[in-house]
């Protein structure tokens, strides 16, 4: 077991430098992302460990040491600064949980670019608003999302597409193929010079108004990332570490590569879909000590029932942890059973870039708790009306941070007022660095919850309209502003409905166009031409037709009115809508 210390000596004198004695890294030494999950790990001797163990869809297997994994990375850096791409732009990255993504990760930040990972099931139109927000200069991706990225591209800023895997004679116009396997080996490779403050990663993240947001991350963020993934995930040298997410949503980057390798971890990859089997077949077989998931993926392994468990032997599993929507007590109370361990859950967002609220290893675990904030975030909750943190232990109000932590974001791309506007104690025209600066500021999260006298945070629910499917936020506005593309439709809200598995799911509330009847052609075309357009998630499971939707008198639709009544809650105050 690890020797990490208990939560309470952690707390004690606790500093941020302890990040870098853990990862033997000394000021005025280079920080890059890109170099210190590759480079700096072979160069402590451990060139020639396991870095990466793939699975695909169809089975195949393949695996890559550090040192494969610092010259493949060396590879693309080359390749990206050859055709033109310069420290600053954004390079995104569109694929499957392939190889190539996690190698090309580390190759755009080896450069200085910024990677902008994105979920491969997006479609053209959630890519376009992505990319054309970030002002994406290059795209990684490969044959099969080609399609989707010749849609858009010609009303984006995009410069270069590079296909990473497929057939090259598909490719068209000037389309650029790479594959890194084929490559000729880039031994040496001279980092882009980053600071702590040097732009990282772009992750988009969704609101409840306008389009998706761009949470800027940087370089210095490693230092939250792995200090979390070493105490938290308790990650130590010869853990075999399985973290689900994929790199379009932020666990996927911050742990799934970042902390992960950082430390040196061995780190695995699944690419297929779910099934209970596969996955136990998959931690059998690689013999993972340490996994991190999510929720929704621990409420199917529960549906499937323990006997499925007994048949596998998942006897390496020493740690497991959750993340992404809240878990319930009674998945703590099975994983015991089933695993002979608890999942830990964590709390943390896309802007936060790192864990802050956590059940730390060995402190007591209170199922259905997230835990408490890991040592060095200041956490409270503020009252819903004064702002002020509250101190009557199991009142609700707004989980907030203190703003100064080594991963926390840095800005949403072109949208200070956004930024700002996340931040209590901070002037409106703040810039985003006085916002993480100034005296008593504090970075609001947008997700309520409670603190029990023992110190422990309950969550209760976002503070937001913002849908969380599955572990993954999906924004009303877009889905929206995608509905009333529809023939059919006028007007659209959309809400998230309760689901035993997922939490919640999309419900759309719609008013058709004067001349079309809802029956069953009209409910599967609407489904589909949001799956098509968005993503999978983003599809509605139910359509509901009205009369008319519920607004304020300005005119706006009252998005918590139709949840209550879906959820069976009180609607609260109704003064602002609009009279019948
Ligand atoms: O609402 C909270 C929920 O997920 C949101 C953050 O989502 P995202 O930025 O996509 O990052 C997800 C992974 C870090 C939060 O605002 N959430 C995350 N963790 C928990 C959670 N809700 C309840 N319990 C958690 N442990």
């Amino acid at each position: 077991m690890s020797n990490i210390g208990s939560y309470e000596q952690r707390l004690e004198g606790f500093d941020w430098n302890i990040a870098k004695q853990i990862l033997n890294w000394e000021e005025g030494e280079l920080l890059n992302i890109g170099h210190m999950c590759s480079d700096r790990i072979c160069a402590q001797g451990k060139a020639d460990k396991t870095a990466l163990i793939w699975e695909g869809f169809s089975g195949e297997k393949r695996s890559y040491t550090f040192d494969e994994v610092r010259v493949l990375s060396n590879a693309y850096a080359k390749f990206l600064q050859d055709q033109g791409v310069k420290p600053g732009d954004r390079v995104c990255i569109f694929m499957e949980k392939i190889p190539a993504l996690y190698i090309s990760f580390l190759g755009i930040l080896k450069m200085g670019g910024v990677a902008q990972p994105l979920f491969s099931a997006f479609e053209h139109d959630s890519l376009e608003v992505r990319l054309r927000s970030a002002e994406t200069k290059a795209i990684l991706t490969t044959q099969k999302h080609l399609k989707k990225v010749r849609k858009i591209i010609d009303d984006l800023p995009l410069d270069t597409v590079i296909c990473v895997e497929g057939n090259p004679a598909k490719l068209k116009g000037e389309e650029i193929f790479f594959n890194v396997d084929e490559a000729q080996r880039v031994d040496q490779f001279e980092c882009f010079e980053s600071g702590p403050e040097t732009p990282s990663v772009l992750h988009y993240t969704s609101g409840t108004t306008g389009q998706p947001k761009g949470a800027q991350h940087v370089h210095g963020s490693v230092f939250g990332q792995a200090l979390t993934a070493h105490w938290v995930l308790d990650l130590q040298d010869d853990d075999i570490y399985w973290c689900t997410a994929d790199p379009g949503w932020v666990t996927g980057t911050s742990y799934g590569i970042i902390g992960a390798w950082a430390l040196a971890a061995t780190n695995c990859v699944l690419d297929s879909g779910f099934t209970s089997a596969k996955w136990y077949q998959f931690v059998q077989e690689n013999k993972v000590t340490v996994w991190y998931s999510a929720p929704t993926a621990i409420r199917s392994l529960m549906r499937d029932g323990t006997d499925l468990v007994k048949q596998y032997d998942l006897s390496s599993l020493r740690h497991l942890c959750s993340v992404g929507e809240p878990l319930n007590a009674e998945a703590v109370v099975w994983s015991e059973e089933a695993f002979g361990k608890p999942f830990l859950d964590t709390f943390w967002q896309t802007e936060t870039g790192a864990m802050m609220i956590t059940n730390y290893p060995g402190m007591p675990v209170k199922p259905g708790s997230m835990g408490k904030p890991f040592p060095g975030i200041e956490a409270a909750v503020l009252d819903l009306k004064t702002n002020e943190p509250i101190t009557e232990p199991g009142k609700v109000g707004l989980i907030a941070f203190r703003p100064g932590w080594p991963s926390m974001f840095r800005e949403y791309r072109n949208q200070h007022d956004v930024y700002a506007s996340k931040f209590v104690g901070a002037p409106a025209d703040a810039t985003p660095e006085q916002c993480r600066t100034a005296d008593d500021v504090w970075y609001v999260s947008g997700d309520r919850a409670s603190i029990d006298p023992d110190g422990y945070f309950w969550f209760v629910g976002r503070d937001d309209d913002v849908i969380n499917t599955g572990g993954h936020l999906v924004g009303p506005f877009e889905i929206e502003s995608a509905l009333i593309e529809h023939e059919a439709i006028a007007e659209a809200a959309v809400i998230g409905k309760p689901d035993e598995v997922n939490m919640e799911v999309v419900k759309a509330c719609v008013v058709l166009n004067p001349g079309f009847e809802f029956d069953d052609m009209t409910e599967l075309s609407v489904m589909n031409f949001i799956r098509k357009k968005l993503s999978p998630l983003a599809m509605p499971q139910e359509i509901e037709v009205k009369d008319k939707l519920p607004k304020t008198r300005s005119g706006k639709i009252l998005r918590r009115y139709l949840k209550a009544l879906e959820w069976g809650e009180e609607v609260g105050d109704l003064s602002t809508l609009e009279d019948d």
